[in-house]
């Protein structure tokens, strides 16, 4: 084989080694209980990445703040706190699901409580707590191809993620959905009540100085009001098609 036969051949295999090797963050950020969740889920495993639920690391630090009895107010506790806290996901692959571990705990389940969904918010604002967080996420997103979602992926963990994903539907279809998931785990929680703790949570995430929920000026937005399941995770892989050329 002459020089000039070998150098293309060599040529493809280095852009396919780039393209093969390239790590993807596809960040969805949105309000809360508007499916963000389930639609990563179900991307992360079409397009074989590593899906991390953000909202899950804030419930866990949550939970351990109700457990321990920890003062949001009190700057020392609060850091005394994060010292202590681990947390960790594992796939469980029984349910086919990434489970949160706190402190070596799966806590998977106790973290979607209500009494967990009326505090998460107070404690995400503070930002100690975020900084600590968002280290961790960084780390988790770094040398692998990942569907996050969350709040500020797009805005502040990955600003420079390759696709930026804004989630939103209607208050009452929100809260419709996320009443019938609690359901399905078992919970029964009067639809109104769901409402009111949504509402509140997107005042407070919206509203907050560190990090609050905001549209990336260069994410694409996508209404779920009227969409199924598959319509909006179908939008998606388009989108992720379009943008980087995979799905
Ligand atoms: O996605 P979720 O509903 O499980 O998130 C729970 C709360 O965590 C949400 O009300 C705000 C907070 N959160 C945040 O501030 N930043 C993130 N990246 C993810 C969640």
């Amino acid at each position: 084989m002459t020089l000039s036969e070998t150098i293309p051949i060599f040529a493809s295999y280095f852009i396919f080694e780039f393209l093969f090797m390239k790590k993807i963050v596809v960040a969805l950020d949105g309000n809360s209980g508007c499916g963000k969740s389930s639609t990563a889920k179900v991307l992360a495993r079409k397009l074989k990445f590593i899906y991390i639920d953000t909202g899950a690391m804030y419930r866990a630090v949550t939970l351990f703040f109700l457990k321990n009895h920890i003062d949001l107010k009190n700057d020392l506790d609060v850091e005394q706190a994060l010292k202590e806290i681990d947390i960790s996901f594992q796939y469980n692959m029984e349910s086919g699901k990434n489970e949160t571990f706190l402190n070596g705990k799966n806590v998977e389940r106790e973290i979607r409580k209500m009494e967990v969904s009326n505090l998460v918010s107070p404690v995400s604002e503070i930002s100690r707590v975020r900084r600590k967080l968002v280290e961790q996420q960084r780390r988790l997103g770094e040398g692998n191809s990942v569907v996050m979602d969350g709040r500020d992926i797009g805005t502040v963990v990955f600003p420079n993620a390759d696709l930026k994903i804004f989630m939103t539907a209607e208050l009452e279809v929100r809260a419709f959905r996320r009443q019938k998931e609690l359901k399905e785990q078992g919970t029964l929680v009067e639809l109104q009540d769901v409402i009111d703790n949504l509402k509140k949570r997107d005042e407070i995430d919206s509203s907050r100085d560190d990090s609050p929920l905001k549209k990336a000026d260069d994410a694409h937005v996508i209404d779920t009001s009227k969409l199924t399941f598959d319509e909006q995770v179908d939008q998606i892989l388009d989108l992720i098609h379009e943008k980087i050329g995979i799905a």
